[in-house]
């Protein structure tokens, strides 16, 4: 077995053991590396292990972009992210499978505007074979967590009403659903506007 094949064996233990007491606010006990992250109003977040977070380079964007055609069927063009990575007040943000027997593997991206007091998620992918390894919730963890830092009071993204996974990564952040765009992606694809509350945030976000 490599390394990262046990590690995703340890978390998966490591989640079914812990889901119970997971609920209770408790001091910091590690890193970003398949540890308890305990922010600062004392949300609690499972980070899967063998994963890290890095900001994009150029050298990125081929292996980004093959992310996106597999995710999406209006995927975003090379001249699309190139852009975002031009921009002062966007974050292109990539999720490294970190096994240490071989090369790490570039598994999600995430694309963030923070503009104001307000964090706008335009962008987020999972490659498919990593998928439902918590790499998706690491990003979005990832992304809320500066946004707290940075004193922004909310987080914003939009999600097609068809997409149910993304819809329940998000409820499971505490994105509430606050309104509908109709036709936003094109005729009978409507969008969902989601937001998080950071101000005074009732639900501390954990996945
Ligand atoms: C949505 C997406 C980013 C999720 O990434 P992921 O790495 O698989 O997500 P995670 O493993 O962190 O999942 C976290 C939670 O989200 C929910 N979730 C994720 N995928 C799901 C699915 N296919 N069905 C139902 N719930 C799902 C679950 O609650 C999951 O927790 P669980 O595994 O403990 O049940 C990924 O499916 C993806 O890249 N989709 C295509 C691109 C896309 O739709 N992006 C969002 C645009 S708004």
């Amino acid at each position: 077995m490599t390394a990262l094949a046990r590690s995703r064996e340890i978390v998966s233990e490591f989640r079914a053991n812990v889901s119970d007491w997971l609920d209770a606010p408790r001091a910091t006990t590690g890193s970003s590396f398949g540890a308890l992250c305990v922010t600062a109003l004392g949300a609690v977040s499972l980070w899967p292990m063998g994963f890290e977070i890095r900001d994009a380079t150029d050298a990125d964007l081929a292996e980004i972009l093959e992310i996106e055609k597999l995710a999406f069927t209006t995927p975003w063009t090379l001249r699309s992210f190139q852009r975002e990575l031009s921009l002062p007040f966007s974050r292109l943000a990539v999720a490294m499978s970190a096994d240490g027997d071989s090369k790490p593997a570039l598994a999600g991206f995430l694309c963030r505007w923070l503009v104001a007091d307000e964090c706008h998620i335009l962008n987020v992918a999972v490659r498919p074979s990593f998928r439902r390894q918590g790499v998706g919730g690491l990003l979005m963890n990832n992304a809320i967590l500066e946004a707290r830092a940075r004193r922004a009071a909310f987080v914003t993204l939009e999600v097609r009403r068809s997409n149910l996974a993304a819809r329940q990564l998000y409820r499971k952040l505490h994105f509430e659903e606050r309104r509908l765009r109709r036709h936003y992606y094109g005729p009978g694809e409507d969008a969902i506007v989601m937001e998080l509350r950071l101000d005074g945030e009732a639900h501390p976000h954990r996945l």
